[in-house]
């Protein structure tokens, strides 16, 4: 017998790719976290994502394509760097920065005259681009500076009805967003750690920078030193030195742990394996924060692979002390 989910999904594709072609908004799968879709070639389409994440202009958007070969639509002048960042790791967690074409709106971009563009390793994402024709942008399907959605219920429980389809494509694999490549020259730069890691990056093109954030500086606000927040206030530290002072405190960790004087106790990876952890740390963010707490522990993970960005998305969560 055939099971309902087989027969309806590629129907409510039709649906999500037909309500995007006529400019509205949709949520999205895709392997790193839920994104909120809109034709990106469509400015008003556009206008309507940044309304409803309540997100400021000047904060560009990522375009997604279903294929590498659909990239001339939206970036010109690509560096022989990007070209063998592609090959190795589209579709997949990697984005990148390249000179954009006049086809992208200035809204998609802030009034860049650069694009960031990736190639989403999600068969429901990348189908839905293809049978909308046109290529999608997409933020985390979060509210502005809020925890990215990393199951479709996530989406729902933040975005209510503001969104009136949210395609589900099951718990995103990797868990955190897409790394972010820009170029200056033969350099790769990294302006947001993800999905694809440094070590990986490394391997397949040699030595990359990573930008460091300069709160002095105005920045993207994904890139802000406060960005990715549960609303309870968030501190980083160690247990051993941690004291919680009568209040009703929650622990984010990696491994097993037997801690005492902790209300709840979120663990990313019984094994202590990274790759789980990032998949886990977003709904641990928002299991703690749903758990009636007055602040959260968090403890950094080993700083190699995606304990590097894991370890980004706790310090920015920190800075905002729950504002
Ligand atoms: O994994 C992801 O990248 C997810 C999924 C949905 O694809 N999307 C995502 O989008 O994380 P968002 O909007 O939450 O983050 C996009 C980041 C922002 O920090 C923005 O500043 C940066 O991309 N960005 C976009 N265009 C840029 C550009 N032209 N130059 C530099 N940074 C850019
Ligand atoms: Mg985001």
């Amino acid at each position: 017998m055939t099971t309902p989910y087989i027969v309806l999904a590629p129907l409510l594709i039709t649906a999500a790719a037909e309500r995007i072609r006529s400019g509205g908004v949709v949520g999205m799968p895709t392997e790193t976290v839920y994104g909120l879709a809109a034709d990106a070639l469509n400015p008003l389409a556009v206008a309507r994502v940044f309304e409803i994440k309540n997100r400021p202009f000047f904060d560009p958007l990522i375009v997604h394509l279903s294929e590498a070969d659909e990239l001339p639509c939206v970036a010109k002048d690509v560096p022989e760097q990007a070209k063998a960042l592609i090959k190795n790791f589209w579709p997949g967690p990697l984005t990148l920065v390249l000179p954009k074409t006049d086809a992208v709106p200035d809204i998609v971009t802030s009034g860049l005259p650069t694009v960031a563009v990736r190639v989403p390793d999600h068969p429901i994402a990348r189908l839905l681009i293809k049978e909308a024709g046109t290529p999608i942008a997409a933020p985390s399907a979060n509210l502005f500076g809020r925890v990215s959605p990393t199951t479709a219920q996530h989406v729902r429980d933040q975005l209510g009805d503001a969104v009136d389809i949210v395609l589900d494509g099951g718990p995103c694999r990797v868990g955190l967003e897409s790394t972010i490549v820009a170029f200056d020259g033969p350099r790769a730069c990294v302006l947001r750690l993800g999905g694809v890691t440094i070590e990986e990056l490394e391997r397949a093109i040699g030595s990359v920078e990573i930008q460091k954030v300069d709160p002095a500086k105005p920045q993207a606000p994904g890139n802000l030193p406060q960005h990715y927040a549960p609303r309870t206030p968030l501190v980083l530290g160690d247990r051993n030195t941690f004291t919680s002072a009568g209040k009703r405190a929650g622990l984010l960790t990696l491994g097993p742990c037997e801690a005492g004087g902790f209300a709840t106790i979120e663990v990313l990876s019984a094994a202590g394996d990274l790759r789980e952890a990032a998949t886990k740390l977003y709904a641990a963010m928002r299991a703690l924060d749903a758990a009636d707490l007055d602040v959260i522990l968090a403890e950094p993970v080993p700083e190699e692979g995606l304990g590097r960005a894991i370890n980004d998305r706790l310090k920015r969560a920190a800075n905002t002390g729950g504002a």
